[in-house]
């Protein structure tokens, strides 16, 4: 094999590997990226929930009232809740983030839940937080 051929199929190894890499990088289609290194986290990291008091008690007490014991005609109740033991804290968080709008045919009250509690500056770091507080509000 001359030296030239050799170069060659090296160069195209080189790009194959390149674009199995580039594939294998979270396209978010669902799954986990499979061409990490760290173990693959299938919940979200564990909040804060001293920090996550702090902002439910700025953002989410409006409806869902101090403790997370729901204000009538607005936010339900944290402490009873049945959903929160049905969703994971990464399907948890996708919640937060969409809410749930009165045109949601599971919304019960004919009160929307806003988006991040209608504050769209909240992030997912300050949100995981909230969601460590509001875990440990269910008796
Ligand atoms: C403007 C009022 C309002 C704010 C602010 C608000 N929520 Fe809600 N939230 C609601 C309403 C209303 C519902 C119930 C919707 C329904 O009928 O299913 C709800 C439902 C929820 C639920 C589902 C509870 C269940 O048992 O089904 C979660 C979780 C939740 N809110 C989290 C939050 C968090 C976290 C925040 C702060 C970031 C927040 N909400 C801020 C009004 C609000």
């Amino acid at each position: 094999m001359s030296r030239k051929s050799m170069v060659l199929i090296l160069m195209a190894l080189l790009i194959i590997s390149l674009a199995l890499v580039a594939c294998g990088g979270g396209g978010g289609g669902g799954t986990a990226p499979a061409a990490t290194e760290a173990p693959v986290a299938t919940t979200a990291p564990a909040g804060d929930p001293v920090a996550g008091k702090a902002q439910f008690d700025t953002v989410c007490i409006a409806c869902h009232g101090p403790g997370g014991v729901g204000v009538e005609g607005l936010g339900k109740p944290f402490t009873t809740s049945e959903f929160l033991l049905t969703v994971n804290d990464q399907e948890l968080l996708e919640f937060i983030k969409t809410g749930r709008p009165i045109s949601d045919p599971a919304n019960t009250t004919g009160v929307d839940m806003p988006p991040k509690g209608g504050n769209p500056a909240l992030t997912d770091e300050q949100l995981i937080d909230i969601i460590a507080y509001v875990r440990s509000l269910h008796e």
